[in-house]
């Protein structure tokens, strides 16, 4: 592991980031919550035209504060889409499918959900059902994916928690039996079991204490290393992210702000948001209160016109309140929407272009 210059006892950018081929590649994605009550039409606008790649064999992390979208994005490209969220644009392209995420009939999507694509989703140790032990949830999540009768089933399955360190007694167990520290073990265990080509975890770990939390992450990188799977990891906890990710995206109000290899982000934040975020991390000895971030998260039904953090920035421009800054190339594998960050940046092109799109997911079936 890289040790980082941070003197707050974290472990920054386990690995250098991979330069491999694209596992997931997002163009433009828009995804907004379309609610009518009363009469009054409203639209949140939770994903606004984000484009990322995640390659192969990395963790890319997602960060930013409760509200921006991490959830929402993730649903959006694993297809958990229901109303009032509906995809206005965009493409979701994964290496393992011949054809946009948006363009596979419910029948093929169910066919690659947990076999391929895996979702932890927020809260996701809770999903085990509470009346069925263990054992039932693997036949539940894996049975009909892994093409295999009954005993050789139950060897794979001993086998793979035999690799994450659970023991086998684990299955006869009723979820309320188990800590939530084991709760989500056995989460992470069903998501891996049919090694799937890329997972996407939604909060795995804030829940739990910092020491579990340790052990579970340790083992989420072991699970992903040991098959060879390609990872979209979202949590707010920057320190966390420290530990896990190889890459970092930021996401302030629905849009993506900055995006480098971890330790990058945190020797050298572009974006006055990220640099706000890594600054707030406690270090060891540091006597001084944290300053916290002025003003309100905007509402994404009605959010800032440009730059949307203009009205919390300390260095807002007028430009800032006019046009959004587009999402641009520094350097390899460093992307920034901040005008004071380089004269490189300019206005996006595209962030306010909205009127005429289609309902995508409706249209092709796929809102469930
Ligand atoms: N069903 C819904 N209907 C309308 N708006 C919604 C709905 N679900 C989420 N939103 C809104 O979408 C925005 C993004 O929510 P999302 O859950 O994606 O944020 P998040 O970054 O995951 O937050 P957290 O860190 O708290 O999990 C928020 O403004 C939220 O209020
Ligand atoms: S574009 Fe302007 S308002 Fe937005 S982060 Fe940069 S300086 Fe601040
Ligand atoms: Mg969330």
């Amino acid at each position: 592991m890289r040790q980082s210059g941070r003197d707050n006892g974290s472990t920054v950018g386990p690995h250098p980031p991979p330069e491999g081929a694209p596992a997931l590649s997002v163009d433009n994605l828009r995804a907004y919550y379309l609610t009518h009550y009363f009469g009054v039409e409203r639209e949140v606008r939770a994903v606004d035209d984000i484009s990322l790649v995640v390659r192969r064999n990395e963790i890319y992390g997602l960060a930013g504060e409760s509200s921006c979208g991490k959830t929402t994005f993730l649903k959006t490209v694993a297809a958990a889409v229901r109303p009032p969220l509906s995809v206005i644009g965009g493409s979701v392209q994964y290496a393992f499918l011949d054809r946009d995420l948006y363009a596979l009939n419910p029948a093929k999507l169910s066919a690659i959900r947990w076999r391929r694509l895996s979702y932890i989703t927020q809260g996701s140790m809770n999903v085990l059902n509470p009346v069925r032990r263990v054992r039932e949830s693997f036949i539940d999540f894996a049975y009909r994916h892994m093409g295999l009768k009954r005993r050789p089933f139950f060897a794979a399955v001993n086998e793979h928690l035999q690799r994450l360190h659970l023991a086998a007694s684990v299955l006869d167990a009723y979820p309320h039996e188990l800590s939530g520290g084991m709760k989500q073990r056995v989460t992470i265990a069903l998501a891996t079991i049919c090694r799937p080509e890329f997972i996407i975890a939604d909060e795995p770990t804030t829940a739990l204490d910092v020491i579990v939390q340790k052990d579970v992450l340790a083992m989420i990188r072991e699970a992903q290393q040991q098959i060879g799977s390609s990872m979209l990891f979202v949590t707010h906890d920057m320190t966390v992210h420290a530990n896990i990710a190889d890459r970092l995206g930021i996401m302030y109000a629905g849009r993506l702000v900055e995006e480098a290899p971890t330790a990058d982000i945190f020797a050298n934040p572009k974006h006055p948001y990220t640099a706000h975020l890594v600054a707030s991390l406690p270090r060891i000895g540091e006597q001084s209160r944290k300053e916290s971030l002025s003003g309100a998260p905007p509402n994404l039904a009605n959010p800032p016109s440009g730059c949307r953090f203009h009205p919390r920035c300390p260095l807002a421009m007028e430009v800032c309140r006019e046009a959004s800054p587009a999402l641009t190339t520094l350097a390899p594998g460093r992307r920034v929407a901040c005008y004071a960050a380089s004269p490189l940046v300019k206005p996006s092109p595209t962030a306010e272009r909205v009127a005429g799109a289609t309902h995508r997911a409706e249209r092709v079936g796929l809102v469930q």
